[in-house]
């Protein structure tokens, strides 16, 4: 019988490490050159772990340096106001994150003496911190030996390993035996550079669509190349909102209204609510009642009572 050649499952140990070297190879010569993978300084590492859990590598590159610049340590970041990390935040979204930020840097002097812990388990207790991006930290700022698991690199392993990650029927995969998956084959020694190939594969070869297989460094090794994509389409999730606008895009708005507030840096409701939603009638009162109470909750703006006018401000 003839030797399966090709697209064969990634079973054998030979197989697995042709890959891994391929994958390994292909980073040395076509990997990224991202800043944060030149820092050594674990502060400068988190910033950019926590800036990139939502925000495209675009968008963080332009504004990592001058966050770092206005924030260049865990204290300075500690001891600033709110309201100033607000305001650093501009143009990265979901500005939660910003302050979630911030209390970690509070925590990390307050609890473990001004420096990022190392442990996975205590990493996953700072604020806004999961398990992907403990992970990432444990790996990334201390060379440990953990895989991570993101969207892309999910997409990436499941294409390598249909079998070991099937897909359901709406085209998703178990994250948790991804997570095994990646466990299993991580290529320990080389564990940074693993995790971060895999990454740049993710987004800028094997993409969601349109994967660009024939310039692939495991194509011939992957069984899903060049193979089509039965891709289900998901239903897409209803998102909360407003005349189509989602509630999302709105807590937004008013962040980066008050940002830009000069001198009083106060607004009354009313002139808030136009801002945000120009065709702002009475009807919407409720509801912009509602995002505020949000905002409010998450420490992002702060309202007070003048009489009978409610003035918002980013929190001090
Ligand atoms: N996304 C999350 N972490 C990343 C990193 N270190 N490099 C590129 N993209 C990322």
């Amino acid at each position: 019988m003839s030797k399966p050649r090709g697209k064969t499952l990634p079973t054998t140990i030979r197989h697995l490490s042709r890959l891994t070297g391929a994958v390994l190879r292909w980073y040395g010569r076509n990997g990224r050159d991202l800043p944060w993978r030149q820092e050594k300084d674990p502060y400068r590492i988190l910033v950019s772990e926590i800036m990139l859990q939502q925000t495209q590598v675009n968008r963080v590159l332009e504004l990592y340096p001058r966050f770092l610049k206005r924030f260049p340590t865990f204290r300075s970041l500690a001891n600033a106001r709110p309201s100033s990390v607000i305001r650093a935040w501009r143009g990265m979204g979901y500005n939660n994150r910003a302050l979630r930020l911030q209390q970690t840097a509070r925590t990390i002097l307050q609890e473990h003496g001004g420096a990022l812990p190392g442990s996975v388990e205590m990493l996953q207790q700072l604020p806004g911190i999961g398990r992907y991006t403990a992970h990432a930290l444990a790996c990334f700022v201390f060379k440990k030996p953990l895989p991570v698991v993101d969207t892309n690199i999910v997409r990436v392993l499941s294409r390598f390993m249909p079998r070991a990650i099937p897909l359901d029927q709406s085209g998703k995969a178990d994250v948790k035996k991804v997570w095994a998956v990646a466990g299993s084959i991580l290529p320990r020694r080389h564990a940074y550079r693993w995790n971060q190939a895999l990454m740049d594969l993710g987004a800028t070869i094997c993409t969601a669509s349109n994967p660009q297989c024939g310039a692939c460094p495991v194509a011939t090794l992957c069984p899903s190349s060049f193979r089509v994509e039965r891709r289900v389409p998901g239903r897409k999730k209803v998102e909360p909102g407003r005349e189509g606008i989602p509630n999302r895009l709105y807590r937004g708005k008013v962040v980066e209204v008050l940002r830009n507030l000069h001198g009083g840096r106060f607004l009354s409701f009313s002139q808030l609510a136009l801002k945000v939603k120009p065709n702002y009638t009475l009807r919407d009162k409720r509801w912009l009642h509602g995002i505020l109470s949000g905002l409010e909750r998450d420490g992002l703006v702060a309202t007070k009572h003048h009489g009978l006018t409610i003035l918002v401000s980013l929190p001090r």
